[in-house]
């Protein structure tokens, strides 16, 4: 591990429908069918993650805050939106990633995402998270946080990490979106997400149940 990122991990630590059908039972009339509807949820997850080779767990084939998503989803009924840069310049090297992502951070980088979030009018309430690098959000979530209206929404910060826990999330996010209200966030151990899943799911049910749901 590379001695800035030793320094910053102290640092992070130290602040620290049902479906309805129905057919018409009346024979004499024409039978009527009403086409089968879903209540859809009012909740997204919005995550970014990485998978290749990680801190701590080594080579991933699923992310560790993709693991932390699935299971927000799972237990609240979100639907789930991955972040995805545009032009997927991320190396798949650990070392390599965190270059790239110190440097995106000196520049303030807004690294342009690939496609577009689904329709905001839709959900009121919005989980986002992240991996903590480098002791904050990846740049390329304030480009989603910058580029998206999420004025009078509920945002519900997460985040995977080695040791930074939160990382100030929940500030951060709160400064990027002024006009919404952030409720207390989780952060789980990147490790736990990969080789502790049931701890990490009653850690995530025990934190929804506190928020409310
Ligand atoms: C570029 C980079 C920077 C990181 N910086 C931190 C950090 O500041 N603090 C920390 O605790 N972990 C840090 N980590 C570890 C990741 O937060 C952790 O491995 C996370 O679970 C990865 O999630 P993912 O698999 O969803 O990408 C960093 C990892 C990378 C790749």
């Amino acid at each position: 591990m590379k001695k800035g990122f030793v320094l910053l991990l102290a640092m992070g630590l130290m602040i620290t429908g049902y479906g309805s059908s129905f057919a018409s039972t009346d024979t004499s009339a024409p039978e009527e069918t009403v086409e089968e509807t879903e209540n859809s949820s009012d909740t997204l997850v919005i995550y970014f993650s990485r998978t290749g080779e990680q801190y701590v767990v080594g080579e991933i084939e699923k992310g560790n805050t993709a693991i932390v998503a699935e299971m927000i989803a799972e237990q609240t009924g979100a639907e789930l939106f991955e972040v995805l840069p545009a032009d997927d310049h991320y190396p798949m090297t650990y070392d390599a990633l965190t270059d790239v992502a110190k440097q995106e951070q000196r520049d303030k980088a807004r690294p342009a995402c690939s496609g577009e979030l689904p329709d905001l009018d839709s959900f009121s309430t919005i989980f986002i998270g992240a991996p903590v690098w480098w002791g904050d959000w990846p740049m390329i979530m304030y480009t989603v946080f910058e580029n998206n209206d999420f004025s009078g929404k509920t945002l519900i910060p997460f985040s995977t990490h080695e040791g930074s826990g939160l990382s100030g999330f929940d500030k951060k996010l709160q400064s990027a979106c002024p006009d919404a209200e952030v409720l207390k966030g989780l952060a789980v151990r990147g490790s736990d997400a990969q080789n502790e899943q049931e701890k990490v799911r009653g850690s995530v049910g025990s934190w929804l149940a506190e928020i409310g749901f």
